[in-house]
């Protein structure tokens, strides 16, 4: 986690620096800092624990004048929350000033190594090794020849080949004041293109008000950046060529447009991201088009099972799509964490299929979990909304969702465009293996029908911030459902828990007599979705259940229901394999409208960020 960013122009760093910080802060906000180099050639660092809005407002940033820079903003890993493990971090001699994003899992050892050498430290983080290593390789370089910027470059890749683990890095050093150097290791980093004046990021929507134009760097891709140039090398400083990208986003994508929250404005936005997701992938009268995926009916056929794999709520999306694609296909779908699939040997083989789903693109698990599967000899397709992420670059295929920047650290329009375009893949997937055409004619009917009956949806606002209000004192929620309505409620459950911070569990309705209804007491709230029209007896049954025993109830549903439930939220009907994309945006608004009522920080819960790098 974590977000950098950096600047070399004519303008003054420190608000371009503040600016893309302050769109960086969804990857961690335990402290924030920035350092630019002075006029007589000083690296300066002022930095300090909490939010980028508090480092703007420290009295010593306007004294920052330099036009070149970086800045930092933390999700804490190694070290707490405070100023002096804060980034940026200078190395003893103060002549080299680093921010990074990732894990040195090896630090301890480089930290032994330095101090045998006579070096000191101040942070207890990881990344204080890394400008003390890059002054030792300056000052003990095995190559005098080299001169100028080059033996600087020489120095960060002699001390990056000593890291273990995962890093995005920016180095400044008051020795070249005309240059920064970067490099990326499963860790995101891009750089933006501008008119003597270049941008380095994170991600792409911090710096997409300021240039369009970008090169993805890949894995030990070091770049060294000057007001002019950038020039590109491998990890045997050898020069290389990137290819620039043009990116057609509009930056205005990355602002709130009047709302309060982009979590608000995110749920808004589903039925333009699902409008996108589908594209051109459903062509009316013809069969479905999936750019750049080939798989043949040969390949489908030998398939003995999909394993889908992710972490939260992409993971929810999963769950799913297993349905879907088990409905249509008629394949095994098993679908897992990423973090454990990593870790217990699963069985995959060149017959298996492997689909992760990730939309940052960026989660560690899920990366490590694909290159495991790749090193099976699986094929493996990634789903993801960000173009140019990590996972990309690492699976035989990507699909893009195309939802648009998700920022608000809870996944909303993600999540539903990741179902959408799941179903797009089990339709494509049905249609090569030429079975079941009619659940394929119809579903492809019912998915071209989203946008509409989501803005339907979108009409219940009010009710549901009736009922937040109602509720957003308690402790603890009960989520339930059957089929696919248990994963909505997952989903549900972790929408609340996350950004309201109340405790709240999900349970397949048929469980709750096998041991959680003991915790249903008088008041207590239970939020049942219940779509599926083959299952309503039996649901109605489990609410009256809870209902027995004194429980406040909100129910999601497209049926007609003659019961006298606290609250139910009449949804459209759709196909019973995606009636998910529907019933989680009620939840998704109940979180919100909880969460505000509360008075927190919608879009950047405690504890989180919104893209895990470490595991
Ligand atoms: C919850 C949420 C997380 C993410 C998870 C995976 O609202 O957003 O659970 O879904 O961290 O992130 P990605 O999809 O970026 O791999």
């Amino acid at each position: 986690m974590c977000g950098i960013v950096g600047y070399v122009g004519k303008k003054e760093a420190k608000p371009v620096l503040i600016n893309g910080l302050l769109r960086l802060e969804y990857r961690g906000y335990d402290s924030a800092g920035i350092a630019t180099i002075e006029d007589n050639h000083l690296i300066k660092v002022i930095k300090d624990k909490g939010r980028v809005n508090q480092l703007n407002e420290n009295a010593e940033i306007n004294s920052l004048t330099g036009t070149i820079g970086i800045g930092h903003t933390r999700w804490a890993t190694h070290g707490k929350p405070s100023g002096v493990n804060s980034h940026p971090h200078l190395d003893n001699s103060r002549c080299f000033a680093v921010v990074h994003n990732g894990i040195i899992e090896n630090y301890a050892e480089l930290k032994e190594f330095l101090i045998s050498k006579n070096y000191t430290f101040l942070s207890e983080t990881d990344t204080e090794v890394i400008p003390n290593l890059i002054n030792y390789y300056y000052e003990n370089s095995s190559n005098s020849s080299l001169e100028g910027n080059e033996k600087f470059l020489k120095a960060v890749i002699d001390a990056t080949k000593r890291l273990k683990g995962s890093y995005a890095i920016e180095v400044l050093s008051s020795l070249y004041p005309d240059c920064m150097i970067v490099v990326r290791k499963d860790s995101p980093l891009v750089i933006g293109k501008g008119e003597n004046e270049n941008y380095i990021s994170s991600d792409i929507p911090a710096i997409l008000s300021f240039t369009k134009d970008f090169y993805l760097l890949n894995d030990r891709e070091f770049a060294l950046i000057t007001r002019n140039d950038i020039v590109f090398y491998n990890e045997n400083a050898e020069k290389i060529q990137k290819e620039i990208k043009n990116i057609t986003w509009d930056a205005g994508a990355a602002e709130k447009d009047g709302y309060d929250d982009f979590m608000l404005k995110e749920i808004y936005e589903q039925p333009k991201s699902i409008r996108e997701t589908i594209g051109s992938r459903l062509p009316k009268d013809s069969i479905s088009v999936i750019e750049d995926l080939a798989l043949s009916k040969e390949y489908l056929e030998s398939i003995k099972k999909i394993f889908i794999v992710a972490c939260g709520t992409a993971m929810h999306a999963g769950l799913t799509a297993k349905g879907i694609i088990e409905n249509l296909c008629e394949i095994p779908v098993e679908v897992e964490a990423a973090s454990e699939f990593r870790y217990r040997n699963p069985i995959v083989n060149s017959r298996t299929l492997c689909i992760y789903i990730s939309q940052s693109g960026e989660t560690a698990d899920t990366i490590a979990a694909l290159k495991l599967a790749k090193s099976k000899d699986a094929k493996t397709i990634a789903i993801t909304n960000v173009i140019g992420s990590s996972i990309s670059r690492e699976a035989d295929y990507t699909l893009y969702t195309h939802a648009g920047p998700e920022i608000a650290v809870a996944s909303t329009k993600a999540y539903t465009s990741q179902i959408v375009l799941l179903a797009i893949l089990a339709i494509n997937f049905a249609e090569t293996l030429d079975i079941n055409n009619s659940k394929v004619r119809e579903l492809k009917k019912e998915i071209l029908l989203l946008p509409g009956k989501i803005e339907e949806v979108l009409k219940n606002e009010q009710e549901i911030k009736e009922f937040a209000n109602r509720i957003y004192k308690e402790k603890d929620v009960f989520f339930i459902g059957r089929g696919v309505d248990y994963t909505v409620a997952l989903e549900g459950s972790l929408k609340l828990k996350e950004i309201s911070y109340i405790h709240s569990e999900a349970y397949p309705s048929g469980e709750l007599k096998h041991g959680p209804i003991a915790l249903i007491e008088n008041g207590i709230t239970v939020i049942s979705i219940l779509t599926n029209p083959l299952l309503v007896e039996k649901s109605i049954s489990n609410i009256q259940e809870v209902v027995t025993r004194g429980a406040k109830t909100f129910v999601v549903t497209n049926q007609e229901l003659n019961h006298n439930f606290d609250k139910v939220i009449k949804i459209p009907e759709t196909s019973p394999l995606i009636s998910p994309i529907l019933s989680v945006i009620p939840l998704q608004l109940l979180a919100y409208f909880i969460s505000k009522a509360k008075g927190l920080d919608v879009d950047k819960p405690r504890n989180l960020a919104k893209s895990v790098t470490v595991e």
